[in-house]
């Protein structure tokens, strides 16, 4: 009998829910962005990011029923992101997410928002076990040697900031707006991809870990040495110069690029078993990084696969598909699921 999901995801700044069908896939995938709520302050702002969600999220939930034809009623299981993330942005969806669970009767499922990322490249595409997942978001930045459905472990994670966090720092550092990977994208595009700056690799050849918060410290420091930086006064000078934002944008790409080349290499040398690679999470959108990292799956004669844009950033779709195969396997939770 064909089984209906209902995905919320609401674990940082996108209000999302998707259905899902167990005979067709995913039906709807609706989401409304605070990106413009946050712009001006150059990063999430939680309580902004709480109240936003409660002004949303019944407005996505019924247009995500809407464009899926379905009502309510049709719905057998609630599936709701309850980990990680900004704690009152999670509560909103995981309080209503139990509220129609609890009222209409349905099934309810706790979905980690990592695993949701990690099984996006899924949605689309049967990828063969094992693969190797490298998520690389605004909060995390992480390699996955994924083994099955549900099945998988972290094989390496940054120490620090995520990668899109890098990307978003370090473009309010240079005057970019937010968020800074896409801006970053652009600019660096306008150069060619070129290394002006050769900003420094991680060292530790043995690690699988990242650790980005030294190459923001970096590019700050080589902008004080320039004289493009006043520490002091934590003041850019070269808000007028394109061209320098172009080269630090364009070298913190490459540098970003031969980081993540260097450790998928690893990677592999370590789980020589994997199949393939792919690469989700928002900062997957970006084309010069996807095409490197294919390259070097490709170069290891591994196949290579990236989520379509709506899938790499924050939605409902892969919470319900992890729910789907969590429903297959009776991994259900109760009215008592909470946050973390
Ligand atoms: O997955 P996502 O929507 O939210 C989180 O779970 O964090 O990822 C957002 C992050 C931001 O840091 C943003 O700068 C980055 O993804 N991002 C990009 C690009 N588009 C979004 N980074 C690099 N290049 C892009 N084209
Ligand atoms: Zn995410």
């Amino acid at each position: 009998m064909q089984k209906i999901i209902l995905a919320i995801e609401t674990s940082c700044d996108e209000t999302a829910a998707a259905v899902y069908s167990s005979h067709h896939g995913i039906l709807s995938n609706e989401l409304f962005s605070q990106i413009a709520l946050h712009a001006r302050y150059g990063g999430v702002v939680p309580e902004i990011a709480s109240r936003s969600h409660i002004e949303k999220i019944n407005i996505i939930v019924q247009k995500s029923l809407d464009v899926a034809r379905v009502k309510l009623d049709d719905i057998d299981t609630l599936a709701v992101t309850n980990r990680p993330g900004l704690p009152g942005s999670l509560l909103v969806g995981v309080c209503f997410a139990k509220a129609i669970a609890g009222t209409l009767k349905k099934n309810i499922i706790g979905v980690n928002h990592l695993a949701g990322h990690v099984f996006s490249a899924c949605i689309e595409n049967n990828i063969p076990f094992p693969f190797i997942c490298l998520t690389a978001s605004g909060g995390h930045t992480a390699l996955y040697y994924v083994t099955n459905y549900g099945e998988y472990t972290i094989i390496g994670q940054t120490t620090d900031d995520a990668a899109g966090e890098a990307f978003d720092k370090i473009a309010k550092l240079i005057g970019l707006d937010y968020p800074g990977g896409p801006v970053i994208e652009k600019l660096a595009q306008a150069v060619n991809f070129q290394d002006f700056f050769h900003y420094p690799r991680l060292k530790d050849r043995q690690t699988l870990d990242f650790s980005f918060s030294g190459l923001k410290t970096a590019v700050l420091y080589d902008l004080v040495k320039k004289n493009l930086y006043k520490l002091k006064e934590k003041k850019f000078l070269g808000h007028e110069d394109r061209y320098l934002q172009q080269q630090v944008a364009s070298s913190l790409l490459v540098c970003v690029g031969d980081i993540f080349d260097q450790h998928i290499k690893r990677a592999f040398t370590l789980y020589p078993q994997a199949k393939a690679l792919a690469f989700v999470g928002g900062v997957a959108c970006n084309n010069y990084l996807k095409t490197r990292l294919k390259d070097v799956a490709h170069r290891l004669a591994k196949e290579f696969y990236v989520p379509s844009k709506q899938y790499c950033t924050d939605n409902g779709a892969m919470i319900a598909f992890v729910a789907h195969y969590k429903a297959q396997k009776g991994e259900f939770s109760d009215l008592s699921l909470d946050i973390y």
